[in-house]
């Protein structure tokens, strides 16, 4: 979605504007533009449509737009089509103000007929020329910046994170947040604001997260932060510690390839920690045995591939617990009256921490008197703020828009946690529990096992690219990886693709199945793979062509009915699932590449969804 950045210095902001929205184009975007306050104080605007590097292009890298406080952003379309003139910044009439927005202005609409009213005209379909316009109305009513920012956010309903340059004011930059993620930046002689700490690691590490209703003025030497009541408060200082390579493609042709690769790495640092002499031990986890017996409903709440964490978290949360887990997405959670009150557990699973609806969701169940638990990657995040206990992910900035590292390791922190909560209830046996540890702690190497084993995935990517429909088939945890495996498919190849549990077939999907049609059958879940194998057989035996997953356990027993197998290593039962995506991750990635798709930015895709 829209990325923001902002600078006020002794450099020349252009260069950092674009560097830092360069950073941003992971979240997906359609347009770009950045204004300058000149130290005549003069506003000077520069946009494109379609990537940065055109706008990069169009000034010269920057050189040609001069001046050391600007603000920039990357536009994802909603409100007018993606062109110049609906880009962002926007500037009002007089050519005093200028505006960059994230979120949707509800009310923009009756705003535009008051200023229209009194003479404004309007250039752009956007939502955000109105609020640069209701700026420079009450500017040149009250002669006062910070004033005219106060009521412009009185009167405006729906999200926003916002930057504000005023020509008069060319040492100021205002900020102010609802509903949509802006962070502060620290540094010497200079200060930043960001929708994303990515933005700002070659910059500074030093950065205060904005909570809904705050304003910030920004100069070259403080940042004030204001509350609601434009008092001035003192905030907490976070530090962030990714590092600036994490953030770049370091050799990979592809960010998603190298977060594949990354993944073993990233299970290390989310499982090593946790594990202390054979025992799980979650000090970020407050929730007593006390409070979890007192727990009579969980909910797993989240939207996409985080999703798919939860519904393999119902099964092994309910298998390891023996309590019933409910698995809904963000969006439904919220609009289905949820049996939600204060027995109840929420988890929330979010990459980013900022998804709207998983948000949303997360507001509703407090709301309700719930008590909620995230697992999140992205430190410091709206998600990870608001919840009453929050276990990161440390899976390091995940930029490619189709998920994998973070997916791993959210599966592995959730079946850490069902772990976990096993034990404190007592529903677990010694040996299970011992037996799931030894399989946490050989996770990670046997991930780099499965990885170092990929040429077989290149080679059916090299002879399936070309097929327009798949569908993924499994039973049990098999089920829940399909719609993982689907989903990356799907997002990154463009190939219509969907995952039904096997069981299911012969309730309707089966009519699909005809001569060629290929069906991916996963066979890791051993309890139920002779159930798996009949419906392999068949699908087979309606023509479908069979390219099937197992471990080295059943390797044999399914090569006797299919040629093609993907074999991934054996580990405990409720941890199959994290070796099992592996090369469902490089299968979509390969497919994807013969196609000649945008990998790491898919068509009509954000990395983080900050819209409902
Ligand atoms: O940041 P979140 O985990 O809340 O994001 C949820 C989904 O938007 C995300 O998983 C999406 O489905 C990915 N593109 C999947 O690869």
């Amino acid at each position: 979605m829209c990325g923001i950045v902002g600078y006020i210095g002794k450099e020349q902001a252009a260069p950092i504007l674009l560097d830092g929205l360069s950073r941003l184009e992971y979240r997906g975007y359609d347009s770009a533009g950045i204004a300058v306050c000149t130290a005549g104080g003069f506003l000077q605007v520069a946009k494109s449509k379609g990537r940065l590097q055109v706008l990069s292009d169009k000034i010269g890298g920057g050189e040609d737009v001069r001046g050391t406080i600007g603000i920039g952003h990357t536009r994802w379309a909603t409100h007018g089509e993606p062109n110049d003139v609906n880009s962002h910044p926007h500037l009002s009439q007089d050519e005093k103000i200028a505006v960059i927005h994230n979120g949707i202005i509800e009310n923009y609409v009756e705003i535009k007929e008051f200023l229209i009213a009194e003479g404004v005209r309007f250039v752009s379909e956007t939502d955000t020329e109105v609020v640069a316009q209701l700026l420079a109305f009450y500017y040149n009513e009250c002669g006062d910046f910070f004033e005219a920012v106060g009521r412009v956010l009185r009167r405006i309903e729906g999200a926003y994170a916002l930057g504000m340059m005023c020509a008069d004011h060319p040492d100021m930059i205002i900020t102010a947040r609802k509903d949509a993620p802006l962070l502060l930046g620290f540094g010497d002689g200079a200060n930043y604001i960001a929708s994303d700490a990515t933005a700002l690691l070659p910059y500074t590490r030093d950065v205060v997260y904005m909570e809904d209703g705050e304003i910030a003025v920004l100069t070259r030497e403080s940042i004030t932060i204001y509350n609601a009541m434009q008092q001035v408060i003192e905030k907490e200082h976070s530090h962030i510690d990714w590092e600036v390579s994490a953030a770049e493609k370091g050799g990979y042709a592809h960010f998603m390839f190298k977060e594949i690769m990354e993944q073993p790495e990233a299970l290390r640092k989310a499982i090593s920690p946790r594990l202390r002499g054979g025992r799980i031990v979650f000090d970020d986890v407050s929730l007593t045995a006390r409070q979890l017996r007192h727990i009579e409903r969980i909910y797993i709440v989240a939207c996409g591939s985080s999703y798919h964490v939860g519904m393999v978290g119902k099964y092994n949360l309910e298998r390891l617990m023996r309590k019933s887990v409910e698995v809904c997405l963000a969006s439904e959670f919220r609009y289905s009256d949820p049996l939600v009150d204060d027995k109840t557990l929420v988890i929330v699973i979010s990459q980013s921490g900022e998804t709207l609806d998983t948000m949303a969701a997360l507001r509703e169940a407090k709301s309700l008197g719930a008590r909620v638990l995230s697992i999140v990657n992205v430190v410091g995040s709206s998600i990870a703020r608001e919840s009453d206990d929050v276990l990161y992910t440390y899976a390091g900035p995940e930029i490619a828009v189709a998920t994998t590292k973070a997916y791993s390791t959210q599966l592995a922190v959730l079946n850490m946690l069902g772990l976990y909560f096993a034990d404190m209830l007592g529903s677990v046996s010694k040996e299970e529990y011992e037996a799931i540890v030894k399989g946490l702690e050989a996770l990670p190497t046997q991930v780099e096992e499965t990885l170092a084993s990929c040429e077989d995935i290149q080679k059916f990517a090299a002879s399936y690219f070309n097929h327009d429909s798949v569908f993924f088939i499994g039973r049990n945890l098999d089920y829940t990886l399909g719609l993982e495996g689907s989903l990356k498919l799907k997002e990154i190849s463009y190939i219509h693709s969907e995952a039904y549990a096997s069981g299911e077939l012969k309730h309707g999907t089966i009519s699909l199945i005809e001569q060629g049609t290929l069906v991916i059958a996963l066979g890791t879940y051993g309890a139920l793979f002779d159930k798996a194998m009949s419906n392999v057989v068949e699908v087979k035996s309606r023509g479908a062509d069979v390219l099937a997953l197992t471990t080295q356990s059943h390797r044999a027993e399914m090569e006797k009915t299919v040629e093609n197998v993907l074999v991934v290593p054996d580990t405990h039962p409720v941890l199959q699932p994290s070796l099992g995506v592996v090369p469902l991750q490089l299968f979509a990635y390969y497919v994807a590449l013969h196609r000649g798709c945008d990998i790491d930015k898919p068509r009509n895709l954000a990395k983080s969804v900050t819209v409902e």
